[in-house]
C-alpha cells in the first residue's frame, strides 16, 4: 500500500469569463435563493432541536442564507455516545479503507463540491472567491490528501529485530474519543481538525464556531458520501460552556484538536488540568492559537517588496488570519517612502461584496469582531501616540465593513503594536535604520505570541541577524516575503509561545499526537 507525495490542488483564478466563474457565480444564486435548514449530524443522523439560529452574510446582514438548529447538553452526550459506538468498527478497518475515504472527499471537492465549498465559505464568512478558493477548496483538498500520505508513511515505520526477537509498533488511535473544536475564520482548518484525528483511527467530536456552520455542514455532506461511517464524526452546534462542561469531565475524553483565541485554549486546557483524575488517560492537548504577526523592515529593503508583503499580509482575507501581518518595523532611511507607497496601495483596494468579484476586502466576521477592531481604531484616533495613516472608516448599515487601516505608532510597545486585533488593521513603526539589533530584540519581546514573522532584507548578513535572533519569535518565519499564505506540504504550519502547540497542521507531527504506539516483543 503505497501513495506518493501529492502535488499541492492547482489554484484556480477566477478571472473574467473563465469557466470557474461561471460556475461559482451560477451556484451563488442557487444558494442564495433559499434559505436552508441545517441539522446537526449525530451517529450519521441528521438531527433537528427546533432551537433555531438564523445565519447571515457578514457583507450583508439583511439576508438569511439558513437556520441551524442548535443542540444543548444531551446532544453533546449523544454525539459522544455515538462516536464510542461506532469507535470498534472504525479503529479496526483497513488503513486502505479509511485512506480512501478521504481521498475520496478531496476528488469530490476537486470535482464535483468545489464551487459549493467555495460559495458556502464566500457567502458565511465573508471571502472574495480568490480566497475562497485558496481556503475552502486547495487548502482543504492538500489536508486531505497530504494526511494520507504523511499517515502512511508513519504507519510504515517499525523497530529493529533480532534473530529470536520480534519487534513492532502498532500504531493505535487514541482510547476515548478526540473532541474537535475550530474558529470562523477557515474552513479548511474546520476540515483539517476532525479529519486528521479521524485518519488515525479515532472518532470525533466537532465544533465549529457558529459563523462557521455555513461551510462545515457542507464538508459534512461530503464526507457522508465519500463513505464515511455513521458516527466516526459527529458535528454538533452547542455553546462552548455546555461543550467543555460534558466533554472535560468525561472519563474517556481523549484529546482536543483546538484552533482560536487563546484565552479559550487557556481555559481549556485549565478545566482539562482540572478534570484529570477523571480520565482514563491524559488527553493530548493540541491548540494552534493567536498571533501578533511582524514584518520587520532593513535598511537595505527593496521597497517595492516590502509594500506588496505589508499590503498583501496584512489585508487579505480582511486581515482575520492568524498569520496575518500587523505590525511592522519600518527603518528610517525608506521609512517615508515605504508609508507613502503603502498608503496608495491601501486606498486602491475596492471594499464591497464578495459577489462583485472586483472586490478585495469584504466584511468582518460579526458584531463581536467589527466593534473589538473599530474600538482599537478609535482609541488610535484619540490618541497622540498614534495617528492613522489611512482607512480607519467602519460601518455597519448593510454589513460589517471596516476599511483596510494603517496606524502609526510612535511608541514601539503601543497596544496596537502588542495585542492581537485579528482584523484589517496594520501598525506600523519606525525605528533608528541604524538600531538594527536593538529593534530585533523589540520584535522578539513585544508581544508574547510567537506565529509567523517576516524578514525583509537584501543584504545576507541582516537576514541571517534576523533569523538567528528571532529563532524563537515565530513558528513559521518568512524571508523577504509576507507572513502569510502556508502552503500544505511546502510550509508546516503553527506556531510556539502564546499562539500554540506547534504541532504543525498538516504534517506527521500534528498526527503523531493522534497516535498512541504499543510497543510489542515476541520472543520465540
Ligand atoms: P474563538 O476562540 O472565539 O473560537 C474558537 C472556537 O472555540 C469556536 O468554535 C468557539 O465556539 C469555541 N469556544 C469559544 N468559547 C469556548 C469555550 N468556553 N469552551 C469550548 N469552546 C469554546 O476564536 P475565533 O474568533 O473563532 O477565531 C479567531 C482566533 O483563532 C484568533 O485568535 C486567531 O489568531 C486564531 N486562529 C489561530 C490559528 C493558528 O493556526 N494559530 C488559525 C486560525 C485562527
Ligand atoms: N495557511 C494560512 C496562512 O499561512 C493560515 O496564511
Amino acid at each position: 500500500f503505497h501513495y506518493p507525495l501529492p502535488a499541492n490542488e492547482p489554484v484556480l483564478q477566477y478571472g473574467p469569463g473563465s469557466q470557474e466563474k461561471i460556475v461559482l457565480k451560477k451556484t451563488l444564486a442557487e444558494l442564495k435563493k433559499k434559505a436552508i435548514d441545517i441539522p446537526m449530524y449525530i451517529g450519521g443522523k441528521a438531527v433537528k432541536t427546533g432551537n433555531k439560529v438564523a445565519i447571515h452574510p457578514p457583507h450583508e446582514t439583511s439576508h438569511t442564507l439558513g437556520y441551524f438548529h442548535k443542540g444543548d447538553e444531551k446532544h453533546v452526550k449523544q454525539a459522544i455516545d455515538s462516536a464510542l459506538k461506532a469507535k470498534e468498527a472504525w479503529a479496526n478497518m483497513p488503513w486502505e479503507e479509511r485512506a480512501h475515504i478521504f481521498l475520496k472527499a478531496a476528488d469530490l471537492i476537486a470535482t464535483k463540491y468545489r464551487s459549493f465549498m467555495n460559495g458556502t465559505t464566500m457567502l458565511g464568512q465573508s471571502k472574495n472567491a480568490y480566497q475562497a478558493e485558496i481556503d475552502s477548496a486547495c487548502e482543504l483538498i492538500d489536508f486531505l490528501r497530504f494526511n494520507v500520505h504523511f499517515l502512511t508513511e508513519i504507519y510504515k515505520q517499525q523497530p529493529i529485530s533480532s534473530p529470536g526477537i520480534h519487534n513492532r509498533t502498532e500504531w493505535r488511535p487514541l482510547e476515548g474519543f478526540v473532541l474537535a473544536v475550530t474558529p470562523f475564520n477557515f474552513t479548511a482548518i474546520g476540515g483539517n481538525l476532525p479529519t486528521s484525528a479521524a485518519m488515525c483511527g479515532n472518532v470525533v467530536v466537532w465544533k465549529p464556531a457558529e459563523t462557521q456552520v455555513y461551510s462545515a455542514q457542507m464538508f459534512m455532506r461530503i464526507l457522508k458520501e465519500a463513505g464515511l461511517p455513521d458516527g466516526v464524526i459527529n458535528l454538533i452546534y452547542v455553546d462552548g460552556p455546555v461543550l467543555g462542561k460534558v466533554c472535560f469531565t468525561h472519563p474517556d475524553f481523549a484529546g482536543v484538536h483546538f484552533t482560536g483565541s487563546t484565552g479559550v485554549f487557556n481555559q481549556m486546557w485549565k478545566t482539562i488540568g482540572e478534570n484529570i483524575p477523571k480520565y482514563k488517560t491524559y488527553p493530548r492537548i493540541v491548540g494552534e492559537t493567536g498571533g501578533k504577526d511582524f514584518v520587520m523592515v532593513h535598511r537595505s529593503a527593496d521597497v517595492e517588496a516590502t509594500v506588496t508583503a505589508l499590503a498583501r499580509g496584512a489585508f487579505e482575507f480582511q486581515g482575520q488570519k492568524c498569520s496575518a501581518a500587523s505590525r511592522a518595523y519600518l527603518p528610517s532611511n525608506i521609512a517615508e517612502e515605504i508609508k507613502t507607497k503603502l498608503v496608495a496601495a491601501v486606498k486602491s483596494m475596492k471594499m464591497g461584496t464578495v459577489e462583485d468579484f472586483s472586490n478585495f476586502i469584504n466584511a468582518v466576521i460579526d458584531e463581536r469582531s467589527f466593534k473589538k477592531i473599530s474600538g482599537y481604531i478609535e482609541t488610535a484616533k484619540k490618541d497622540k501616540k498614534a495617528s492613522i495613516l489611512v482607512g480607519g472608516n467602519y460601518n455597519k448599515s448593510e454589513g460589517y465593513f471596516i476599511e483596510p487601516t494603517v496606524i502609526e505608532a510612535k511608541d514601539a510597545k503601543y497596544v496596537t503594536m502588542c495585542e492581537e486585533i485579528f482584523g484589517p488593521v496594520l501598525t506600523i513603526y519606525v525605528y533608528d535604520a541604524d538600531k538594527f539589533e536593538e529593534t530585533l530584540e523589540l520584535v522578539n519581546t513585544t508581544s508574547p505570541y510567537a506565529l509567523t514573522g517576516s524578514i525583509i532584507a537584501q543584504d545576507r548578513d541582516a537576514v541571517v541577524l534576523a533569523t538567528n535572533h528571532l529563532r524563537n519569535a515565530a513558528g513559521n518565519f518568512y524571508i523577504n516575503d509576507k507572513p502569510t499564505g502556508a502552503v500544505v506540504g511546502q510550509q508546516p504550519f503553527g506556531g510556539a509561545r502564546a499562539s500554540g502547540t506547534n504541532d504543525k497542521a498538516g504534517s506527521m507531527i500534528n498526527l503523531y499526537r493522534w497516535l498512541s504506539a504499543r510497543t510489542v516483543k515476541e520472543t520465540f
